[in-house]
């Protein structure tokens, strides 16, 4: 079986090629981009989702900036590269890997100050690859890291999809099921389905069942009950935002997971690269929280079923503080509470 590759870069002909995830797991396919202000459109749009995804794809968007321009000025050049940063971070507001990867990308350039422009577009480009490979690799060892929390036979609960569809490849959430999964320590994944656009049931089932890790789907509203009949031994999610102080912002309705396992003594792990973590910001109230189009929450693709003058509040996360979680696992290793002192020695 192939890998999974949402996000693709051909360096020869500088294209983007990303696997379309608003329309999966009815159609795959693939959109190809050359325009930075496309990207930004595909990432608020959904078609590229999931925060290490998210920061990969502003970063080959802000190197497709730079490709554009076929001329000489380092001004001009610089000046187009900004102008794409500025509307890619303009794209979606939560997951903090886009403005890592924009400030890593900006960095460099503020570096190039006055050189050949081919010169600059190959080491932006040179930067977007590297912080795909990174992400890869950062995956993997979070999956390792993440697998050795897992206990035996264990039935993993896990919430929206933080697989190799979120990431440059593997997954973080799903990087440890299937690192656990490799070491034959998983039962079962109840997959929650994930109001309102269903990266449970479209996006995390058509992994499972791509990879035949045995997997079954549940609502929302269903995780509280197979906890407390006790068929959950392990909860598993990602993050789009991990505040200083260790709370961590993730896709709305991971806060009630977080409840319920504590109510029933059942682990709570999360699992993110040390992009997603925000130094900056001391707690979970600083994290602006997206809010999406109602009729993402009015109905389903074409299909409405609230009705016309009804009020819709739809936030696309929420925030889960930092003492309902077990360990967060990152790929320089697992923070266990307290985490302000266990983040703070991360950035060192
Ligand atoms: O709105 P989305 O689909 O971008 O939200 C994704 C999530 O909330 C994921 O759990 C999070 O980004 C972690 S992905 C490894």
């Amino acid at each position: 079986m192939s890998p999974i590759q949402p996000i693709q870069w051909d360096p020869d002909r500088k294209v983007l090629t990303l696997l379309d995830q608003t329309r999966l797991p009815l159609v795959e396919t693939h959109l190809h981009y050359t325009d930075p202000t496309e990207v930004a459109g595909a990432i608020r749009g959904l078609v590229v989702r999931g925060a290490p995804a998210i920061g990969c794809a502003a970063a080959f968007g802000t190197a497709l900036g730079a490709v554009q321009y076929t001329g000489s000025s380092f001004e001009e050049l610089d000046a187009r590269v900004r102008d794409a940063m500025g509307v890619l971070a303009r794209s979606r507001p939560t997951a903090v890997n886009l403005f890592w990867a924009l400030d890593r990308m900006e960095k460099l350039l503020d570096s190039l100050e006055g050189r050949d422009c081919g010169e600059v577009r190959e080491a932006l480009e040179g930067e977007a690859v590297r912080i795909f490979a990174e992400d890869l690799a950062a995956c993997q060892a979070m999956g390792d890291f993440g697998a050795s929390l897992v206990p035996g036979n264990a039935r993993i609960l896990t919430h929206c999809n933080a697989g190799a569809l979120a990431t440059a490849g593997y997954g973080t959430a799903l990087g440890v099921i299937r690192s656990a999964h490799r070491d034959g320590k998983v039962s079962m994944v109840w997959v929650d389905e994930t109001r309102p656009v269903l990266q449970g049931a479209r996006l995390t089932a058509w992994e499972m069942v791509r990879e035949m890790i045995p997997a079954t789907l549940i609502t929302d509203n269903m995780a509280g009950a197979v906890m407390a009949a006790g068929k959950v031994d392990f909860v598993v999610v990602g993050s789009d935002r991990i505040a200083a102080n260790g709370d961590v912002a993730n896709k709305i309705g991971t806060y009630s997971v977080a409840v319920l396992a504590r109510r029933h003594n059942i682990p709570f792990v999360v699992a993110a690269p040390v992009s997603t973590i925000d130094f900056e910001i001391p707690s979970g109230d600083g994290i602006p929280i997206e809010e999406r189009d109602p009729e993402e929450v009015a109905g389903y693709g074409s299909e409405r079923w609230a009705p016309e003058g009804m009020r819709i509040y739809n936030p696309a996360f929420d925030v889960t503080p930092a003492e309902l979680i077990t360990a967060i696992v990152t790929e320089r290793g697992i923070l266990m509470p307290p985490y302000a002192p266990a983040i703070a020695n991360i950035q060192r």
